[in-house]
C-alpha cells in the first residue's frame, strides 16, 4: 500500500522539482497530525504534491482537480487524504470522490474564486424544479460531491472562505444566470464527516446535504454578516440519520434549515429529512429563525430531536415554515433545554409561507404538521411569545409545549400570543399561552418529552486517526 502511495508522491514531486521547486524556499516539511474519524485512510498527500500555490492570487482549481483524480486511484485500497497546508488556496468549485478526506491545516484558508469560468453549472435539483435565485440551475458549490460513499472534510478550524460578498452584490443586482453556489453540498452519498472547520462568508447556504444519510456535522464555526442574503448555516435536505453538533453560526439566514423539497416537485420526489439530531448548537441571526422547519418541507420532515440550544439576537428561536401546495408533513418534532436572549418571536409558525417554485402547484396539497414539542426553555428580553399561525380548513395538531418561561421585553404587546388554526396543550407555560393551547396543570409539566429510543447515528463510533505528512 504505501509502495504505491511513495511512487504517486514520487511523481508528483518529481514535476514539481521540474517547474522551479528547487529554489530552496520550497523546503520539505513534516507535519503530524492526529484526529477523530468516521474512517481512517491508507494514502495521504499534499495539495502541493500537485504544484498548488497558496499565495491568494494563483487559481489552484487545477491542483485540486488532479489532486483528486491522482489518490482516486488508490480510494479503494483503504482509502485516501489529501492534506491542505497552512497558506491562502484560490480555487474554484471541485468535486470529491468516494472514502476521501479533505483535512485543512488550522491556517489553511479556502478562498472560491471569482472567476466564473471556474463554476460549472448544475441542473436544478430534482425535488425543487427550478434553482432559487435563477430558473436555470445551479453553479456547483466549491467543495462537491454526488453518490459518494464515505466522505469526510475536517481539519484542525482550516478555513472556507467563499468570499460572498462578489454574488450577494451579483444577487441583489439581479445578474446571476444560474444560482449562488453553497460552499459543501454532497448528493445522493451516505456516510459523511464535515468537521472541525470555519466557514466564512458563504456566498449562499453554508453546508447543504441532500438526498443523503448518515452525516455528522461537528464543531462547525459559520460567520457572515446577518444582513448577507441567505447564507443560511446547515441545510439538511431530503436526508435520513443526521447529527449537528457543538456548532456556533452568525448569518444572515437561518442557522440550521431543515427542507426537503418544493411543492409538486418535492411532492414527486417524495424524500424526507428523516432522524435529525441538533445539538449543543449557539446561534446569532437577528433577521431569521435558530432552525427553521420549511418552507420547503414537500418531502415531509419527521423526528427532529433538537437539545441545548442558544440563541442570542435572533428573530426567532423554533420556525415552522409551510403553506397550502406544500403537501407532505412536519410531525414528531421534539425541542428541549433552549435559551434565548433577545427575540422578536421565540415560537412561530406560518401556514402561508407562500414562495411557490411557479404556478403549478396544487391548491389541494395541504401540509400535515402534527406533534410538535417544546419543552424546558428559558427566554429573556422577548417580544412576542408565539405567533402560531396553521391554515384555515387544515389545523396544526398536537403542539405541546411545558416549563417554558418567556421573559418579555419592557414594550412588549398587551397579548404576546397570536394563535390561528392550531390546537394543542401547555403545562407551566409563561407568560400564559392562547385559548387554543390551554394549561393542563401542573402534572402535565413532563408532557411534550423526547421519545425513548436513540437514534442511528447516535450510534457512530469515531476512530482515532494519526498521520505524519511530509511535503514541499
Ligand atoms: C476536532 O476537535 C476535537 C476537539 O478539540 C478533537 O477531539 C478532534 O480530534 C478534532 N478533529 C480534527 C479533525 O482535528
Ligand atoms: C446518482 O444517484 C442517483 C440516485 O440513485 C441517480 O439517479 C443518478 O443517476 C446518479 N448519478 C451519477 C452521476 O451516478
Ligand atoms: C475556530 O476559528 C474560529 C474563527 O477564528 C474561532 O472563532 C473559533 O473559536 C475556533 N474554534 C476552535 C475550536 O478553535
Ligand atoms: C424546567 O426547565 C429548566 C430549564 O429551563 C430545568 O432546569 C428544570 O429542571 C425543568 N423542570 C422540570 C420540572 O422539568
Ligand atoms: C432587548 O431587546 C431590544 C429589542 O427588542 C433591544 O433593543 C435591547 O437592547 C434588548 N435589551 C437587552 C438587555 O438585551
Amino acid at each position: 500500500m504505501m509502495m504505491k502511495m511513495t511512487s504517486l508522491l514520487s511523481v508528483a514531486v518529481l514535476v514539481f522539482l521540474a517547474c522551479g521547486g528547487a529554489e530552496g524556499r520550497n523546503m520539505r516539511r513534516l507535519d503530524a497530525l492526529e484526529y477523530t474519524a468516521m474512517n481512517c485512510r491508507a494514502h495521504s498527500a499534499s495539495l502541493t504534491d500537485f504544484g498548488a500555490v497558496g499565495d491568494g492570487q494563483t487559481s489552484n482549481t487545477k491542483a485540486f482537480k488532479a489532486a483528486v483524480d491522482q489518490l482516486s486511484k488508490f480510494a479503494d485500497d483503504g482509502g485516501v487524504q489529501l492534506y491542505v497546508p497552512a497558506g491562502k488556496w484560490l480555487t474554484g468549485s471541485f468535486s470529491l470522490v468516494s472514502h476521501f478526506t479533505l483535512y485543512l491545516h488550522r491556517d489553511a484558508v479556502l478562498l472560491a474564486s471569482q472567476d466564473m469560468t471556474e463554476w460549472p453549472a448544475l441542473k436544478p435539483l430534482p425535488s425543487y424544479g427550478r434553482g432559487r435565485d435563477a430558473a436555470a440551475g445551479r453553479y456547483q458549490s466549491l467543495i462537491f460531491g454526488t453518490n459518494l460513499t464515505d466522505v469526510i472534510v475536517t481539519g484542525d478550524n482550516g478555513t472556507i472562505d467563499g468570499q460572498g460578498a462578489f454574488w450577494w452584490q451579483k444577487f441583489h443586482g439581479g445578474k446571476l444566470k444560474y444560482t449562488r453556489p453553497y460552499l459543501i453540498e454532497f448528493m445522493f452519498s451516505d456516510t459523511i464527516q464535515i468537521s472541525n472547520l470555519t466557514l466564512l462568508n458563504s456566498p449562499s447556504w453554508n453546508v447543504h446535504p441532500v438526498y443523503s444519510s448518515n452525516i455528522l456535522v461537528q464543531r462547525i464555526t459559520i460567520l457572515a454578516p446577518v444582513k448577507s442574503p441567505n447564507t443560511d448555516g446547515i441545510n439538511p435536505d431530503s436526508c435520513t440519520n443526521v447529527r449537528i453538533e457543538d456548532c456556533y453560526i452568525v448569518s444572515g439566514d437561518d442557522c440550521v434549515a431543515v427542507k426537503s423539497g418544493w411543492d409538486e416537485y418535492g411532492i414527486a420526489f417524495g424524500m424526507p429529512t428523516q432522524q435529525l439530531i441538533i445539538r449543543r448548537l449557539t446561534c446569532i441571526s437577528p433577521y431569521s429563525a435558530t432552525i427553521a422547519l420549511g418552507s420547503e418541507m414537500s418531502g415531509g420532515i419527521r423526528d427532529v430531536r433538537a437539545e441545548d440550544i442558544v440563541a442570542i439576537n435572533t428573530e426567532s428561536g423554533i420556525r415552522i415554515k409551510t403553506a397550502v401546495g406544500r403537501g407532505a408533513y412536519i410531525k414528531d418534532i421534539y425541542v428541549k433545554k433552549m435559551t434565548m436572549h433577545t427575540m422578536k418571536w421565540a415560537f412561530k409558525m406560518d401556514g402561508d409561507y407562500k414562495s411557490h417554485p411557479d404556478n403549478k402547484y396544487d391548491p389541494n396539497a395541504l401540509p400535515v404538521i402534527q406533534n410538535i414539542n417544546y419543552r424546558d426553555m428559558v427566554a429573556e428580553n422577548v417580544s412576542v411569545a408565539a405567533r402560531f399561525n396553521g391554515i384555515a380548513g387544515d389545523k396544526f395538531t398536537g403542539i405541546c409545549m411545558a416549563n417554558v418561561t418567556l421573559g418579555m421585553t419592557a414594550k412588549h404587546k398587551k397579548y404576546p400570543w397570536t394563535c390561528t388554526d392550531v390546537q394543542g396543550m401547555t403545562s407551566g407555560v409563561t407568560p400564559p399561552p392562547c385559548d387554543s393551547l390551554p394549561d393542563q396543570g401542573p402534572e402535565k409539566i413532563s408532557a411534550c418529552d423526547f421519545p425513548a429510543n436513540s437514534l442511528p447515528i447516535d450510534e457512530v463510533q469515531l476512530k482515532q486517526c494519526s498521520y505524519s505528512m511530509s511535503y514541499f
